[in-house]
């Protein structure tokens, strides 16, 4: 904790979505979508306590029982370890869609630790706030998983390791590579692409996922492109959910073929990403948005750099 001192009465959040596995990396790796994200607004209330006052943007009807609510149950955690004298008034506003695979409730638990961490006399640092958002996290997936939490705190693509007493590594991302975003119109239950995967993990997929995820994070200390190409591969999840993705396999197809250094599930999904250079990042763009639009699905679609900031105050 710092000594410095608040103040601050009131604090407005910005935390972006993110991209958790990102293929390979099952509940552990993920990177920033700055494109996207939630306004958590927090106050300083008499009453003690945390209260949502109200939620409003793309999506409006979320429980506004702090417990039953990603960013109450984050800013709740917070509360419980600063104990100040004070009590939080909280209003989301939602920005990324739910069941969209973006990391919607990790971007509402991290604003909401984020906006309230900023009105503390003694702020908690980044990593005590990354087990606060991990408890709200819980409420919407039913998981203490992290691959989404860690990147909208802290920017850019994060590799988290551990539950209970995680660390956390900002992974360099080789200049000139931008990530394409195509979220599909549709909800997916990240519960119900969780309860889906196999309990076991047949031993030559082990030793194959594991060696692309050790190419494609060297890769990237590295700057060897050809290591990430290759490793951005996922044969352990990406085969059991593809099914949940309308069009998922001619997306792919069409996105590498553009010239894609790869491309996989955004999280539990439906969002798709692809990892290219710049310099094909339209090309990619459109050849996944026209196979979508092919299999009867409308997107929104972004280009986005991979290395961001995180979370941050913006009022
Ligand atoms: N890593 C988790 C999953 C969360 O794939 O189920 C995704 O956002």
């Amino acid at each position: 904790m710092s000594t410095a001192k608040s103040g601050r009465e009131k604090a407005t959040a910005f935390a972006p979505g993110s991209v958790g596995n990102v293929g390979i990396g099952f509940d552990i790796l993920g990177f920033a979508v700055d494109a996207v994200g939630d306004r958590i607004t927090v106050s300083r209330s008499k009453q003690p306590g945390v209260r949502i006052t109200g939620c409003s943007g793309i999506v409006s009807d979320l429980p506004l029982e702090p417990e039953k609510n990603t960013a109450g149950r984050a800013l709740m955690a917070l509360n419980v370890a600063a104990k100040p004298a004070f009590g939080f008034d909280m209003h989301i506003e939602k920005g990324i869609p739910l069941g969209s695979g973006l990391g919607g409730s990790a971007a509402s638990a991290v604003g909401a630790v984020v906006a309230g961490n900023a009105l503390l006399d003694q702020p908690f640092g980044k990593l005590e706030l990354l087990k606060f958002a991990m408890q709200g996290e819980a409420v919407a997936s039913g998981s203490l998983h992290v691959d989404n939490i860690a990147p909208s705190l802290f920017g850019g693509l994060v590799l988290t390791v551990g539950i209970d007493n995680p660390r956390v590594k900002r992974i360099p991302v080789p200049r000139g590579i931008a990530a394409v975003i195509t979220h599909p119109h549709m909800f997916l239950s990240t519960k119900q692409a969780r309860a889906i995967l196999k309990r076991e993990v047949a031993m030559a997929d082990f030793v194959w996922q594991t060696a692309n995820l050790a190419g494609f994070i060297s890769g990237c200390y590295t700057d060897d492109l050809d290591l990430i190409r290759e490793g951005l591969n996922d044969v352990v999840i990406e085969p059991q959910r593809r099914q949940l993705i309308p069009g998922f396999s001619a997306v792919r197809a069409a996105a590498l073929q553009a010239g894609a250094l790869g491309c996989s599930i955004s999280g539990a999904g439906p969002t798709m990403f692809a990892w290219v250079l710049a310099d094909q990042a339209e090309a990619v763009r459109q050849s996944m948005v026209a196979e979508f639009a092919r299999n009867g699905v409308e997107t929104d679609h972004w280009i986005v750099a991979v290395e961001s900031d995180g979370a941050r105050i913006v009022d």
